[in-house]
């Protein structure tokens, strides 16, 4: 996996500064995007002015305090809520991909109705915050499943990974690298409406990559390595 993408993506994220990993990810996101039709962008952003007084006393907040307060309730406080439908887990998840998530929700360019509420709000350093406090989260794994794995399907997603080279990118151990993302032990129902997304387009991403991964693939098989990828056996890369 040395030299893949991600490994580029490591080296480069870094040499950057907080303000240019900004900047990058609007341009990487304008330029792979440009293709779709415009929506409601016209209108300028909000002046600050717009946030309630409270801003200046929250801004000293620190954001594992507002992570806590308002992240929580739906992704866990140690970044993990198996209990909640559809929310990803954020923990073990990298600072510049968070970054670039929540830059898309702000930007309208990734829809989910709870997160482009919570993210609209945000200025640049806010989401720099956010997505350096989670990077600090360690990867939680799942509560156990009520049954046991189901075999014959984990061998089927381990080959679906290897030959449409998900491992390629997100590493042998899924646990990508810095704008890749970990997807290791995501949940199974998130991992299989985000797989949908991709390969519908409904989730166009912030370059191809992900799209051209999925578009040749069935939702029968995605629904597979979303099982697997649930499942992934932590510790035992590729297995
Ligand atoms: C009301 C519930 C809710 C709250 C509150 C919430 N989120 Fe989310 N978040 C979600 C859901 C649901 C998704 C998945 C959206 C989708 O499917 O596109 C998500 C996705 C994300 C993602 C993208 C993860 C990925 O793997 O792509 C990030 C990053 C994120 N949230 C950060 C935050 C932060 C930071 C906060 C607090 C400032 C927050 N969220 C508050 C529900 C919530
Ligand atoms: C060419 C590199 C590349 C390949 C190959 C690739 N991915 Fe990705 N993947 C990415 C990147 C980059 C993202 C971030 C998407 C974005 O926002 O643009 C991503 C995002 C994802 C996500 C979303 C994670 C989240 O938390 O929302 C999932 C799930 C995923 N990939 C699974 C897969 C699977 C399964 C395969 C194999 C079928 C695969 N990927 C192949 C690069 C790749």
């Amino acid at each position: 996996m040395k030299g893949g993408p991600r490994a580029h993506g490591v080296s480069g994220a870094r040499a950057l500064g907080v303000p240019a990993r900004i900047m990058a990810c609007a341009a990487a996101a304008v330029v792979a995007l440009a293709a779709l039709p415009a929506n409601a962008q016209g209108t300028k952003p909000k002046p600050a002015s717009a946030a309630p007084a409270a801003a200046p006393a929250a801004a000293a907040v620190p954001y594992r305090q507002r992570f806590a307060e308002v992240c929580a309730a739906c992704h866990g406080a140690n970044g993990r809520n198996d209990a909640m439908p559809g929310t990803p887990a954020l923990s073990g998840q990298h600072s510049f991909y968070a970054i670039t998530q929540l830059f898309l929700f702000r930007e309208g360019r990734r829809e989910n109705p709870a997160m482009t509420a919570v993210a609209k709000g945000m200025k640049d350093a806010d989401m720099q915050g956010f997505a350096d406090f989670i990077a600090t989260l360690p990867p939680v794994p799942p509560t156990a499943p009520a049954t046991p794995n189901d075999a014959a399907r984990m061998t089927k997603g381990q080959a679906l990974a290897q030959e449409h080279k998900c491992v390629f990118c997100h590493g042998a151990d899924l646990s990508g690298g810095q704008q890749v993302p970990r997807i290791a032990q995501q949940r199974e129902d998130y991992l299989q409406t985000t797989l949908r997304e991709f390969k519908s387009g409904k989730r166009p991403g912030y370059t191809m990559a992900m799209s051209a991964a999925v578009s040749q693939i069935s939702v029968e098989d995605l629904d597979t390595l979303a099982y697997y990828i649930a499942r992934f056996p932590a510790g035992t890369p590729g297995k």
